[in-house]
Parts: C-alpha cells; structure tokens; sequence
C-alpha cells in the first residue's frame, strides 16, 4: 500500500529517536511545501518541492497547504475506569482538596468500588471510546495504567482491557501496571503489608502473565513514602519492568531523588519538585512527564518545566485523564498550558507531546517524528503553523489524523 501525503505548507517535527533535553528540546525542523511517501504504514521519504505524480500511489491525502506534525504521545494517562466522580466538583468548589477527599473514602477510592463493580466488557466499551475521541484529538500512542482495582483480580481485569485494546484499537498503546496507586480498603493503615503484597504476588503475576511493560507508584504524602515506593520499585526491576513514578505532585517527599537514582524512564507530575529533585533526575537520565491540565484542574501550582529544560531533563507533556484530578483526554488543551504556565515555546512543546513521551514509553524508535524508517502517525491540522496550534484554545485543531499511512 503507498501513500502520498502531498501539498504539506509546512511539515514540523523533531528529529531523532532519543529524548531531547537542554537545547534539543526546542529544536524541530521545519519543511515548507514537501510532500510524505508512505509505504505499508512507514514512512518512506519526505520530498522536498514534491510535486509527484499522485497516479502512482494507492492513496494520496491532500493537505491543503496546511501544518503536519507527528501524531501526538500521550504518555500519562488512567482511562481505564468505572463511574465518574462529577459529585466532587461540589466538594472542590466548597475547597476541598484533593488529598482531603481521597482521606475521607473518596477520589481514588470511590473510582476503585465502581471499577471493581465493572466488567470487563464495560471497561472495554468505555475505554475504547475513549481512545476513539483521543485519536480526535491528533493522539495516535498513549500510555494507560491500572490502578483502580487494588486486588489481585481487578488489576489483572484492567491490565486485560488494557492489552485487549493494544491488541484490538488503532490507537498504540503502552500498558502500565500501578497497583500502587492507593492503599486499598482491605489494608487500612497497613501500606506497608500492601506494598509486601505487591512486591510478592503481584508484580510477579503481573510479569508471568506479560500484561505490563511499566510499574509506576503514587508517592505521595497520606499515600506512599519513599521507603515504600524504594521497595516497589526495586522489586519491579528485579521482575523485569522499567519505572516510571507519580512524584511530588502535592508534596516534595522524595520520589524524584528516588526515580534519579533509581534511574526511572519518568518521574510524573512535579509541580512540588525541589532542586534536589530535579539534580537527581538530571542525573538519573529521567524524564519528566509534566501534566498542566492538572494543575489547571486541581487550582495548583505549575511544575517547573522551563526550569527542568535547563537544567537538561527531558520534558514531556501528557494529559493525565483521569476521573478525578483531569477528567479531560484534549492533550491540546495542555500544550496551550504547556506555552502559557509553563512558559515553553512551541517547538519545545512539540517536542513535549512527540518524541519525549515517545522514549519515555520505549517506543521512540518506532513513533514521536516524521522521519524515513518511523510508522506513518500524523496530525494535519487546521492551521498554517504550530504557533497557531499553541495559541488557540478551546477548539480541536486536529482535522485529519493519519495512523500507520491510514486516515482515521
Ligand atoms: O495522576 N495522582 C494520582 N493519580 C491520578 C489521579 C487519580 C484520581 O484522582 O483518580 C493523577 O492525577
Ligand atoms: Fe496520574
């Protein structure tokens, strides 16, 4: 099958397969008026002045002049769940927190009762849909975790709707295992016996059944310390997994200088992160996965992402969908943050949604650029340059998404 993306005004994408930190981070080449030969969903040349004969390809996708980027990574997400959690909106109006919520039986914990409850088949549906509406969005590889199950049951439950949809959906997708994501019910005041279990039984499990490429924790205050998360993710190494950990969302407690020197593919959230934090993930190699509609959505602070580019960790941007803290999958919707809190350019933001999660999902030989030899994943937008795409807000600029050489 060959495709021709042809009459592309300007085609923008970073180069390479690796994470780009410091300087790399806002570099993106830029090409005017090319065209793209795709052939069996790899892209095969990037023509410049193309003006090639369209009869000789199977398809050929007319991009009117406009902007092409890569499609978009959204490396952090929890899509996978029961129920929604409108009824805390109230709550967060009168000004509860987040942690005050989750303390009193709700957030994370009111998603778990209605995910157990769930079926599989369910979850499937509406976690399928999800993907659909992503793909909307220009999203073509996400990453998903579990973690509102909590029992050995239903996290593999969630872990195989996961699978089931890498399996099935055109979207790519990255399955994380985050039984760490809450102390359970069952183990009130006993975190430390539940991370005894999730090191013993059911990483292992989870490993022996292949159902997970990641294990991420919530390291957090009223959640799980340092020590605990240290435990975790030791034992995850020793299965086989690599790391990723949700650390110093709400408070600096030391999961950043444990990701560093644990060296985890990424660190998620930030917004508390202290200059130790970030030294440690310099030196560990680890991305940070930042996530502003969070903040946005949770009235918080703004990681500090300008300052983590100069100090050479690589910045990836993701929307966290979730049902309580982000229950909103328009990854757009946190590029215009990424520029406006966090003060990045768009050529750094592009780099934020692409490439940079793309490594820090282990597929960044395969997605994040628009290069030769890469999968033909694509946006053309309804819009002249990148500027426009960071500048507007509100809308989805998304007008054909391209995945593996197909419209989708
Ligand atoms: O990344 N912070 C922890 N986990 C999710 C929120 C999950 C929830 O509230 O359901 C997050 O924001
Ligand atoms: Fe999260």
């Amino acid at each position: 099958m060959k495709t021709l993306v042809t009459n592309i005004g300007c085609l923008q994408t970073p180069v390479g397969s690796y994470s780009h930190k410091g300087s790399k981070q806002g570099l993106n080449e830029k090409y005017n008026n090319v065209e793209v030969v795709i052939e069996d969903g790899i892209v095969k040349e990037i023509v410049a002045n193309g003006k090639s004969d369209g009869s000789a390809f199977d398809q050929v996708i007319d991009a009117e002049g406009k902007l092409v980027t890569p499609g978009l990574v959204d490396g952090h997400t929890h899509l996978v769940f029961g129920g929604y959690r409108q009824h805390e909106l109230a709550m967060k109006i009168a000004g509860a927190g987040y942690l005050d919520i989750l303390r009193a039986g709700g957030g994370i914990l009111d998603t778990v009762r209605k995910t157990r409850d769930a079926s599989e088949e369910a979850l499937y549906e509406k976690s399928a849909a999800f993907l659909d509406e992503m793909l909307g969005f220009g999203v073509t590889t996400c990453e998903v975790k579990s973690g509102y199950g909590l029992t050995m049951d239903s996290e593999l439950k969630m872990l195989r709707v996961i699978n089931s949809m890498k399996e099935n959906h055109k979207m790519d997708v990255v399955p994380t295992f985050m039984g760490a994501h809450a102390i359970p019910p069952e183990y009130e005041d006993k975190g430390d016996e539940y991370i005894e279990f999730l090191c013993k039984e059911m990483i292992p499990e989870v490993k022996k059944q292949g159902l997970a490429e990641f294990c991420d924790i919530f390291c957090e205050e009223a959640v799980f310390d340092a020590a605990q998360s240290r435990k975790y993710m030791q034992a995850a190494r020793e299965a086989g997994f690599d790391l990723k950990i949700h650390a110093d969302e709400i408070e600096a407690i030391g999961g950043t200088e444990l990701a560093g020197e644990m060296e985890a593919t990424s660190a998620e959230h930030l917004i508390a992160i202290k200059e130790s934090g970030m030294d440690a993930m310099a030196a560990g190699g680890t991305t940070a996965m930042c996530l502003p509609a969070t903040s946005f959505y949770l009235g918080a602070t703004y990681a500090p992402a300008k300052a983590m580019i100069e100090k050479g960790i690589p910045v990836a941007i993701a929307s966290d969908f979730n049902p309580g803290s982000c229950p909103s999958l328009n990854l757009q919707l946190a590029m215009n943050l990424g520029c406006l809190k966090y003060r990045l350019t768009p050529e750094e933001v592009l780099t934020a949604v692409t490439i940079n999660p793309a490594c820090a999902i282990n597929r960044g030989d395969l997605v994040g650029t628009i290069e030769p030899g890469k999968q033909a994943d694509m946006v053309i937008w309804n819009a002249p340059d990148f500027e426009m795409v960071c500048y507007r807000f509100g809308s989805n600029l998304a007008e054909k998404v391209i995945k593996k050489g197909e419209l989708v």
